[in-house]
């Protein structure tokens, strides 16, 4: 029997609640398609922090290697600066295991209602591909002065392999997906450097795919445009800052961000992938057992694709589609009453059924 092994990092606020409505619809379709995962948990997270005063151990990363998989719920809360629990935990994750991809597909889903008037499921329906090591996303700058002179600055880092690859990354999606057609967000007209460098990259990579069409847009009008004409895009490539925005706008666009799952990809598989919903920890609803747990489900799907079981991946996204489209079991921020583990039942009784 073919076997994964999973590491499961629940992390803070509600991705303790989601993330088991994830293992419980994996481990279902796990077995009505013959395979079987092993999971293990890390309790790691901000609790973590206040009791060691670090995010996790700090042989964390050499624990994570040995595991197929990396199945995240979300970092963050209240009482930890949220950039020492995302620079102790998230980003090392994604840095240290090279995982320079951030997938994120945005798709209007039956059954939840589009706050873009007179659209369909079809008309919303898009891939980002974001930038995940480099770009904005530095540790390069300081702080000095005091007073009126005190001062911050913030380097962005746009190396050739960095901006290649990810580009690169998005022109085999699309050919992947068939869907001959790559948007670049760009903003060439106010950052200097690192803009223009990055278009031009953009213009070489695309002569290597001549059957691929291509624009580009300044990242304010692309923002506009994902309001106002969503269906003109099919795979959008970003820097890791424009990509990070995007990837909440893009599914902000179909109702909710709660359904909305990514990626973090290491696509040569040097290194274990992770998975985790595009939503964070939710403190204002953490602990009330109403989130909704489809954003962790479907990053549970996207993780099986990964572990080439599309088969079993296809099944958990019909079958959230499905549980959708009855809207009968629909937690609070889809208009219903359901809790988290309502829906998360929901989902895996669909997976059966649909077997
Ligand atoms: P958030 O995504 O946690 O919440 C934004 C809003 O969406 C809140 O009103 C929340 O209740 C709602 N929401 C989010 N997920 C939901 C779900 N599954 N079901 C129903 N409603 C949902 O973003 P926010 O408030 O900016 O960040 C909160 C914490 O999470 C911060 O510490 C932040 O750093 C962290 N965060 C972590 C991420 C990660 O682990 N990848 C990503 C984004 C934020
Ligand atoms: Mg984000």
């Amino acid at each position: 029997m073919r076997k994964y092994s999973i590491a499961s990092i629940p992390g803070d606020g509600i991705g303790k609640e989601v993330v088991p409505e994830g293992v419980r619809v994996l481990d279902a379709v796990a077995k009505v398609c013959g395979f079987s995962l092993e999971w293990r948990e890390f309790p790691w997270s901000c609790e973590t922090y206040k009791e060691t005063g670090a995010m996790m151990p700090a042989d964390g990363i050499a624990q994570l290697s040995q595991f197929d998989s990396i199945f995240l719920g979300a970092v963050g809360f209240p009482g930890v600066p949220d950039h020492i629990s995302l620079w102790g935990l998230l980003i090392p994750i994604r840095r240290e295991f090279d995982q320079y991809v951030n997938l994120r597909p945005v798709r209007l889903l039956p059954g939840v209602p589009c706050p873009l008037r007179d659209k369909k499921p079809g008309d919303v329906d898009f891939w980002v591909v974001r930038e995940n090591t480099e770009g904005e996303y530095s540790r390069i700058g300081g702080r000095s002065g005091s007073g009126e002179d005190e001062m911050a600055l913030q380097t962005a880092v746009f190396t050739r392999r960095g901006t290649d690859r990810i580009l690169r990354y998005a022109f085999e999606l699309a050919r992947r997906l068939g869907r001959l057609h790559v948007s670049s967000a760009t903003k060439s007209n106010g950052l200097y450097y690192s803009m223009p460098f990055w278009d031009e990259r953009f213009n070489a990579i695309a002569g290597e795919y001549p059957d691929i069409k291509t624009d580009l847009h300044h990242i304010d009008i692309m923002a506009a445009r994902f309001v106002m004409k969503p269906e003109q895009f099919d795979v959008v490539v970003g820097s890791n800052l424009f990509g990070d925005i995007l990837s909440d706008l893009g599914p902000g666009c179909t109702g909710t961000i709660a359904v909305a799952p990514s990626a973090n990809l290491n696509p040569e598989r040097r290194f274990p992938s992770m998975f985790e919903p595009v939503h964070g920890s939710a403190p204002d609803i953490a602990g009330k057992r109403v989130a909704n747990p489809i954003g962790q489900i479907w990053a549970g799907a996207m993780m099986l694709e990964h572990l080439n079981e599309p088969e079993a991946a296809a099944m958990v996204i019909k079958a959230i589609e499905t549980v959708l489209q009855h809207g009968q079991v629909l937690t609070p921020d889809l208009g219903g009453s359901a809790k988290t583990e309502d829906l998360g039942r929901a989902i895996t009784e669909q997976v059966l059924r649909d077997r």
